[in-house]
């Protein structure tokens, strides 16, 4: 995963994250009792909310920072430390569930993070995920491009935001067959006067490390900021322009 998180932040102020994953932990079909897999669990919330469904939950996380806030709020839940593109399990499960983590992913990565998924699953096992979709915060990075430009600098958009139909076809290759996939806007409120500039401090780092001085670095957000204001910011609430990829699949 390609960031460093600022864990407590995280859970204070983009609470937004885990609080509309829960929706997608009602795709899954599975019976309480079921084991589930959190992959990119962060700090447990959505852990905490399939458990309260009845299921027995693991959680993993990259980030130590992370866990360490999860195992504290839920020690009824077990938690390990491991990248979603490199771990196993000592046991398959019957679901793996995931949010808003495979946008981190490179895209290079997605295959062997999916061959970790299947071999985690029992046969006919469920994989049920939400992740940024194509599109996804597509006027932010247009901004930040054309901030970075401005003095001087080249723009990558580090995250990866497949369409529909990438993914798919991804997710079969990988021996999976796709039951369900959905496509859509989802404008998200952020906190605070300052929203949006927030949001690129927390979420957008890469691009910045060609960046070197710290008063250029918030000068490129301020300006990409500004020139979004008329679009992304109404009655001084800011919201991004946030596009999910929502889809359910089965081991093959
Ligand atoms: C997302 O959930 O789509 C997302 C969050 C932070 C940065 C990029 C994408």
């Amino acid at each position: 995963m390609n960031i460093q998180w600022n864990a407590e932040k995280y859970t204070s102020d983009f609470s937004f994250v885990y609080q509309y994953g829960s929706a997608v932990t009602e795709l899954i079909e599975a019976d309480p009792g079921s084991a589930v897999l959190d992959l990119g669990c962060g700090n447990g919330a959505l852990s905490k909310t399939l458990k309260d469904k009845g299921y027995v939950v693991t959680g993993i996380d990259a980030s130590a920072d992370q866990l360490a806030i999860a195992r504290e709020k839920y020690p009824d839940i077990s938690f390990c430390q491991a990248d979603a593109a490199d771990f196993s399990l000592p046991e398959p499960v019957d679901v793996v569930f995931s949010n808003a983590v495979f946008h981190w992913i490179d895209k290079e990565k997605q295959p062997q993070m999916l061959k970790c998924v299947r071999e985690g699953l029992k046969e006919g096992g469920q994989f049920v995920f939400e992740m940024g979709g194509y599109g996804n915060n597509q006027r932010i990075h247009k901004a930040l491009a054309e901030a970075f430009a401005r003095h001087g600098y080249g723009y990558t958009n580090p995250f990866y935001f497949p369409s529909v139909g990438e993914y798919a076809s991804l997710l079969e290759r990988e021996g999976f067959q796709v039951r369900y996939a959905l496509l859509f806007d989802r404008p998200t409120e952020l906190k605070g006067e300052n929203g949006l500039a927030d949001w690129i401090r927390m979420f957008v780092k890469r691009p910045f490390s060609v960046v070197s001085s710290g008063e250029e670095q918030n000068a490129i957000i301020e300006e990409a900021a500004e020139g979004l204001r008329g679009q992304l910011c109404q009655s001084g609430i800011w919201y991004a322009d946030y596009v999910r990829l929502r889809m359910r699949a089965v081991k093959n």
